[in-house]
């Protein structure tokens, strides 16, 4: 059922490196919404912690600095640019060392709390509608979202994908890329430990909603799983 005082919100939640981020955004480019990269925000809180020399363990420091900026994120829908604080983070954000604070921060009760408000309001003031993704949109985020889609592949699919996005940064950046039978398990062993990390934490942990659909992107390319959310939208009469 379509509710009419906000947009249409489509939550897209799933282990790491399931091609979350790189379908939503083509999928809400193709239809003309909007994307909200839930992910991106722990990111940049992370980051931003960091950067201030703030212990990421320390859950009350690192609540104290979002108290303050919580007001002062800002997502660029179209461009899909993160600002927090008056900086832009956006070309940091694919880092590891970003991925790695935000997997610390995520876990604390007081920044979930703080970042919720935020998620809310990004997707509800879309102009059409929203395409959200991240690991408890469906749960927590948006447990009435119009549609919840649980986007999973298999570890090693991941795990490839993720090199092939490594491989690519360190061409760009003028180095070798990795020896690929190498770094696979390596990639593996890290994407395991997140998922586990994800789905065993006692806040907001990854979890499949009892009413999502679960859509496999094992053994697809990126366009044909961009035709197939397309069509499952679609199917739902969202469109
Ligand atoms: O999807 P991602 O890799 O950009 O997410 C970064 C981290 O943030 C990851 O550890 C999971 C966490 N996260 C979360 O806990 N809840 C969300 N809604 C989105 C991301």
């Amino acid at each position: 059922m379509t509710d009419r005082k906000r947009p249409i919100i489509v939550a897209v939640d799933g282990p790491a490196g399931s091609g979350k981020s790189t379908i939503c955004s083509e999928v809400s480019a193709k239809i003309g919404w909007s994307y909200v990269n839930t992910g991106a925000l722990y990111r940049g809180v992370g980051l931003l912690a960091r950067d201030r020399g703030i212990d990421l363990e320390d859950e009350s420091a690192v609540g104290a600095m979002l108290e303050k900026l919580a007001g002062d994120i800002r997502w660029d829908y179209n461009h899909h640019q993160l600002y927090c604080g008056g900086e832009n983070l956006t070309l940091r954000l694919g880092t590891a060392e970003a991925g790695n604070a935000a997997s610390f921060i995520a876990k604390q009760q007081k920044v979930r709390q703080l970042l919720l408000p935020v998620q809310r309001n990004l997707a509800i003031n879309a102009p059409k509608g929203a395409m959200v993704d991240g690991r408890d949109i469906g749960t927590v985020v948006f447990p009435d979202a119009n549609l919840k889609v649980f986007m999973t592949a298999n570890l090693e699919e991941r795990a490839r994908r993720r090199l092939k996005q490594l491989d690519a940064k360190a061409l760009a950046h003028g180095n070798d890329a990795a020896d690929a039978r190498d770094s696979l398990s390596a990639v593996m062993d890290d994407i395991s430990r997140r998922d586990n990390q994800d789905s065993k934490r006692g806040e907001a942990p990854l979890r499949k909603a009892d009413d999502a659909v679960e859509f496999d992107t094992s053994g697809y390319s990126q366009s044909e799983a961009v035709d197939a959310l397309i069509a499952l939208i679609r199917s739902h009469g969202l469109l």
